[in-house]
């Protein structure tokens, strides 16, 4: 065990974030077709890659990340066909991804000139681990250096293409792992150079990279950033989680409460390794206290149809939200509460009572998001008599007495266990007709 860093010290003893609460939706910005497609086995083709980037529009993403231009001719090419094609919303802005490489930079240029706007973001490593291995044991001054040179270049290339106002974004990739003092001196050395204003701001990202400790220390450092960056008025603070340790989401949904502003992910998780930050589930937890995020996931299923195809990957059975089971109960118990909860809003629909979504092991209305109350409740051997009582009621229009639910139930749950599976609303309301048929 001796092999593994312990975790590093709390930085903020005088930390303010636990008291917080998320109340207002911060920027959203799209890394899918990055991220997301440099992850993927098959990457997306262009045309796959233009079908994506449409889905993001209409889902509301206002800020996408479409690509590393300077990395590849089909990058370069995507990008082109975005601007040339005018494929790209009024009130949408691309973002590109580039390292803090002169020639890399000066080719970013050439991939973005003639849009309305543009973020170029840049980015290099600043971890002790990533300057001692990546940087072949590279001081801090020369990768402090090197943000320096790539801050300097964009603000130099900026004005040779005046049609396109040009957002800078800066990442010290691996934040989360590097000396917090180090990376505040990257940063503010970068906010020297560009001079960010209120009217136009910077965006300064800190990734969570590769995800080395808890998301309270991560909200930790966020919140120390914020506080000693120069300028923090006239800055985005930016989120980018992945999802090493499984807590993307719970580091995001800490690093706002700690006061960042902007959050870059991904749909359904797609990035790589374990993925980025999954937008949908930090959108809809959101929204389930009530808060308009101006992300559109009222037809998820149809979203996820599209990802799935276009990025060949699966959204798996248990995802929060779009997986397939979700929304449904198996057990007696939750069939239960499940069924009064409904019918308590049913009865209350209408009347003066708070109708807050309040339905128990429900934390929203699967409706919102295109999913369908039909597949809550399945029958299975383990499931209790008001859930037999529900589906007949439900599905069929039959109200059965309470009296009749034991024998009933009984009933079904024998025959589940005989075919050792669950039995859908059609089988049991057969079932049902036989128990009375043979009576
Ligand atoms: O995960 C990461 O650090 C990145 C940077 C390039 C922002 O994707
Ligand atoms: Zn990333």
């Amino acid at each position: 065990i001796a092999k593994y860093r312990p975790f590093p010290p709390v930085t903020l003893p005088d930390r303010t974030w636990p008291d917080q609460v998320i109340d207002h939706a911060p920027i959203w910005c799209s890394v899918d077709l990055r991220d997301g497609n440099q992850a993927l086995p098959q990457p997306m083709s262009i045309e796959e890659k233009l079908e994506f980037f449409d889905l993001l529009c209409r889902v509301g993403f206002k800020q996408i990340e479409i690509g590393f231009p300077s990395a590849a001719d089909t990058e370069f090419n995507f990008c082109r066909r975005l601007i040339e094609e005018n494929r790209i919303p009024e009130d949408v802005t691309i973002q590109i991804l580039v390292q803090t490489r002169e020639h890399l930079i000066r080719r970013s240029f050439d991939a973005i000139a003639g849009a309305k706007r543009a973020i170029v973001h840049i980015y290099n490593s600043t971890s002790p681990l990533q300057r001692r291995v990546t940087f072949n044991h590279a001081s801090r001054e020369q990768i402090r250096d090197l943000a320096i040179a790539g801050a300097e270049l964009v603000k130099e290339l900026a004005p040779t293409i005046p049609q396109t106002e040009v957002v800078l974004q800066y990442s010290p990739e691996s934040f989360s792992d590097t000396e917090l003092d180090f990376a505040l001196e990257c940063c503010n050395s970068v906010i020297d150079i560009w001079q960010p204003t209120p009217e136009n701001p910077m965006i300064i990202n800190l990734p969570d990279t590769v995800q080395w400790t808890t998301p309270n220390i991560h909200a930790d450092m966020i919140e120390w950033m914020g506080r000693h960056l120069k300028s923090r008025d006239a800055l985005i603070i930016s989120l980018h989680t992945h999802n090493d340790r499984g807590t993307g989401t719970a580091a995001t949904e800490l690093g706002l409460m700690a006061g960042a502003d902007r959050v870059e992910g991904t749909l359904f998780g797609n990035g790589e390794r374990t993925g980025n930050l999954d937008i949908v589930n930090v959108a809809l937890n959101m929204n389930g206290h009530g808060i308009d995020t101006g992300l559109d996931f009222s037809d998820l299923p149809s979203i996820r149809a599209v990802y799935e195809r276009v990025t060949r990957m699966t959204v798996g059975e248990r995802h929060p939200y779009a997986g397939e089971l979700v929304f449904t109960a198996f057990s007696g118990s939750h069939q239960d509460a499940i069924k009064k909860g409904l019918d308590l809003r049913e009865r209350e629909i209408g009347t003066t009572h708070n109708l807050a979504w309040a339905v128990p092991y429900l934390t929203i209305d699967p409706q919102d998001i295109g999913r369908s109350y039909e597949a809550i409740i399945r029958i299975n051997s383990q499931s209790g008599k008001g859930g037999v009582a529900y589906i007949l009621d439900r599905e069929h229009g039959l109200d059965l007495p309470k009296t009749m639910h034991p024998q009933v139930g009984k009933t079904i749950y024998d025959l589940a266990d005989q075919r050792g599976r669950e039995l859908t609303p059609d089988e049991i309301r057969d079932a049902f007709a036989e128990l009375f048929t043979n009576v």
